[in-house]
């Protein structure tokens, strides 16, 4: 990709807008990629209303422009915006967040709407969207459409064309826009094939500098990973028929460093069958050399990943083949298709009919179709391979929890991943591309195995006093970064330290298959570093959580919790488990502290500011 130097007038959203002709700017906070789709179909959509849009990645623009965007006649701001962790803005949207909260400027005259996206399993669903549309209100700008909130729990894309499709109408009622003009399709990036370029200009595979992969070159981050060796993968589990990975990274002379608690991201690759089969499936010649160019020269963003590269290169390491296509790629399929009852359902499922919804729901959703398996079924449907280029997300890199210890392991980064595999409704057999990749990385002799990575901090932290009680629940891979605290916790002891208890509630299906780290666990008990309560849920008739073990220890927990001013910790399953711990946690502490539930609550997120309640969880 092009490095984007910013300069002055560059980040001037509103030159731009004001030299292209153009009145509506969606600024998108996108950590994944999503956002910024949703911006950009927004912004293409708008040309049907005959508002010209751009998509505007706010890190990249100067935002106290927003008080001249009511200088521009027609103009519209639209904020596409996904809420983090502990309801945190994107990265790209921080600086922004931060103008709008602490920030006191007049926005009269400024037309805006908000989109947000959130998951509802989370604490904080949806609260940066929320707060965005409510404060640009109080500083006097103009709510042009109510805000819209997607779930990406249940269906985010619904939520999205649902909003979208009243969000028109309201657009155009308010500037007095007559009818919307016909759906035109338009592609964002030309195509443009490249026989003639010189090899070693050619991308294969690096994220965002040529030669990367080469020329290994510190510091590593998102955009330059450090291709880590791995010196161990092994399996964890004894039986069961599911696999979960042990494996360590060597990070030796990356200068990168972390400590437990931080994740570890991955850069996977497809599997090559399934980008062979795509290729045939677009009759394509996987090694023709292209870039796609965006036909917007206004855009920040001149190709959709780095170009010139190969289809292969492409769909290899650049984008997401396996994931469940959104409306709009099946809308741009149907084009394809010469077959009228096949264009038909591709439409219809594209549309917010409430037919063509349910079988979106049932037929790609449900069915975990991707976009070959759509191909496969949709026999009259060949899109051309820069088209679907074009449509698919990019490829994200995967996180994991740290399991290990800095403290014991400086150059070593450890990861307890499970892998994804199971049979869809149409009795396919989708594979996690990250996992699947992981577990054919085996070290072999002599010879490297290496995986691109980068470290992300986190929030989650041991006590800075050693002293200080600690319960952590991590059932199933859960356990990851507890291993890396109680590493820490045992080379403090080994130290002369004096540390405080640590408790560990974890779960799994049974003691014969899936205990993992049995024995170390077992170890860290016997030396006295460990109290380790475990919840086998299918070594007896009923169910054993480790929610029912801290019930049972209610007393225990009150102890730590309230009268020692102990650390709670809860790591994995975000949709069901990490629920249920907590209103466990609230029952315990309204019945041993005498409080009321509203006041349990309260309690909980008192720790949480204190950051003596900390969740790593993940869906
Ligand atoms: P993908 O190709 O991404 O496929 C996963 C997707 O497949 C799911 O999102 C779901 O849509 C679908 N899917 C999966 N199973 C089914 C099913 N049975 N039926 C229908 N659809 C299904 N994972 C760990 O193993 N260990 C960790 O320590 C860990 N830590 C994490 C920490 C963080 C902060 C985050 C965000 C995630 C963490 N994860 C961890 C999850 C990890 O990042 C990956 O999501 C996971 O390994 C799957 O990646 P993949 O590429 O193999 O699967
Ligand atoms: P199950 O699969 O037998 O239902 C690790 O995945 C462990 O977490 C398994 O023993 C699993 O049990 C258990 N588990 C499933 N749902 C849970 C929930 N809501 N709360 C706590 N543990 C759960």
């Amino acid at each position: 990709t092009t490095v984007c130097t910013t300069s002055a007038s560059d980040n001037s959203f509103i030159k731009k807008l004001k030299a292209s002709g153009r009145s509506l700017v969606v600024f998108y906070g996108s950590q994944t990629g999503t956002g910024e789709e949703f911006a950009g179909r927004l912004a293409k959509e708008g040309i049907r209303y005959r508002l010209k849009g751009m998509v505007a990645d706010p890190e990249e623009c100067d935002m106290e422009e927003l008080l001249q965007l009511k200088d521009i006649d027609n103009s519209l701001a639209v904020f596409c915006l996904a809420t983090y962790g502990e309801g945190d803005p994107t990265d790209n949207a921080m600086e922004f967040y931060e103008w709008i909260t602490s920030g006191d400027v007049d926005l009269t005259g400024l037309n805006y709407a908000v989109f947000g996206l959130g998951n509802k399993t989370y604490e904080h669903y949806n609260k940066v969207a929320i707060y965005v549309d409510k404060r640009l209100e109080e500083l006097g700008a103009n709510r042009v459409f109510e805000l819209g909130l997607g779930d990406d729990d249940a269906n985010i894309e619904d939520d999205f064309i649902t909003w979208k499709d009243r969000f028109w109408p309201a657009v155009c009622d308010h500037f007095g826009i007559e009818g919307g003009g016909e759906e035109v399709l338009i592609r964002q990036y030309r195509l443009l094939e490249q026989p003639e370029v010189q090899p070693d200009r050619i991308y294969t595979g690096e994220i965002a500098r040529l030669h990367s992969i080469q020329n290994q070159r510190p510091p590593f981050d998102a955009k330059n990973p450090f291709l880590a060796p791995i010196k161990v993968n092994r399996e964890l589990h004894k039986g069961g028929g599911r696999s979960c990975m042990h494996i360590e990274l060597s990070i030796d002379g990356s200068k990168m460093r972390y400590d437990a608690g931080d994740h570890v991201a991955m850069f996977p690759v497809n599997d090559k069958s399934l980008v062979e089969k795509l290729g045939q499936l677009c009759k394509a010649d996987l090694d023709t050399v292209f870039s796609l160019i965006n036909t917007d020269t206004d855009s920040s963003k001149k190709h959709p990943f780095p170009c010139p590269t190969t289809y292969r290169t492409a769909l290899t390491h650049y984008l997401e083949i396996t994931a469940i296509p959104r409306t709009h790629i099946l809308k741009e399929l149907a084009e394809y298709c010469t077959d009228e009852k096949e264009k038909e359902l591709l439409r219809s499922m594209a549309s917010i009919s409430p037919e063509g919804k349910e079988k979106y729901q049932s037929w790609i959703q449900d069915a975990c179709r991707n976009i070959v398996h759509i191909l496969e079924d949709i026999k009259s449907c060949r899109p051309p391979i820069d088209h679907v280029c074009e449509l698919l997300p990019r490829l994200q890199p995967r996180y994991y929890s740290i399991s290990s210890s800095a403290k014991l392991h400086p150059t070593d980064v450890h990861v307890t991943a499970v892998l994804v595999e199971y049979k869809t409704p149409t009795g396919r057999i989708n594979k996690g591309v990250a996992t699947t990749y992981l577990k054919n990385k085996q070290p072999q002799g002599s010879e490297e195995v290496k995986v691109p990575v980068f470290i992300r901090k986190s929030q989650f932290r041991l006590p800075t006093k050693p002293e200080t009680p600690i319960i952590m629940v991590g059932p199933g891979t859960g356990l990851a970064p507890f291993r890396g605290f109680i590493q820490e916790r045992q080379f403090l002891r080994d130290e002369g330290k004096t540390v405080g208890e640590s408790i560990l509630y974890f779960g799994c299906r049974k003691r014969s298959e899936d205990y993992i780290y049995e024995s170390e666990l077992e170890e860290w008990v016997k030396k006295g570093t460990l109290n380790l309560k475990a919840a086998f849920s299918r070594d007896q008739g009923k169910k054993v959580y480790v929610q029912h073990l801290l019930e049972q220890d209610a007393d225990l927990i009150w102890n730590v919790i309230g009268e020692n001013k102990g650390h709670f910790y809860i790591c994995g399953d975000a949709k069901n488990m990490a629920v249920d711990v907590r209103n466990i946690l609230v029952k315990i502490l309204s019945t041993k502290g005498n409080m009321s539930e509203a006041d349990a609550v309260q309690y909980i997120k008192k720790m949480e500011a204190q950051k003596r309640y900390s969740a790593d969880v993940w869906s």
